[in-house]
């Protein structure tokens, strides 16, 4: 089974969540990350989550295509809000947030 993760909050914690899934092979094994939502702008979030001070660069591919997060050719959807719980669309939010 494959789980649809949104995350809320791409700081210190959320970008270590998804460079977690990432080093594991969770990506495309189980874990599907689909949405991140944070108040910071997109080219902000991809420049983060590729350098990291205290872990250094990530070994994969990320950039930042249409607002959202392309990390290894997949498109992670970007939002901005600052109440995720009322997006109202719980496709977006994905299996678990
Ligand atoms: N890092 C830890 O060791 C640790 C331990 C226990 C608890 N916490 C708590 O977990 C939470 C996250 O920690 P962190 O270290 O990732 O913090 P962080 O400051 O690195 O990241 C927080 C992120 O949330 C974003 N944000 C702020 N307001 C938001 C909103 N309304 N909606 C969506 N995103 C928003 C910020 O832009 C930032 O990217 C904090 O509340 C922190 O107190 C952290």
């Amino acid at each position: 089974m494959t789980y649809r993760v949104a995350v809320n909050g791409f700081g210190r914690i959320g970008r270590d969540y998804l460079r977690c899934v990432l080093e594991r092979g969770l990506f495309d094994d189980g874990v599907d990350v689909v949405a991140v939502n944070d108040v910071w702008d997109a080219a902000t979030l991809t420049h983060l989550l590729r350098y990291d001070s205290a872990f250094g660069r990530l070994n994969h591919e990320v950039e930042t295509v249409d607002g959202g997060i392309v990390v290894n050719g997949r498109h992670i959807d970007l939002s901005r809000l600052s109440d995720f719980c009322d997006c109202g669309k719980p496709g977006r939010r994905g299996d678990v947030t």
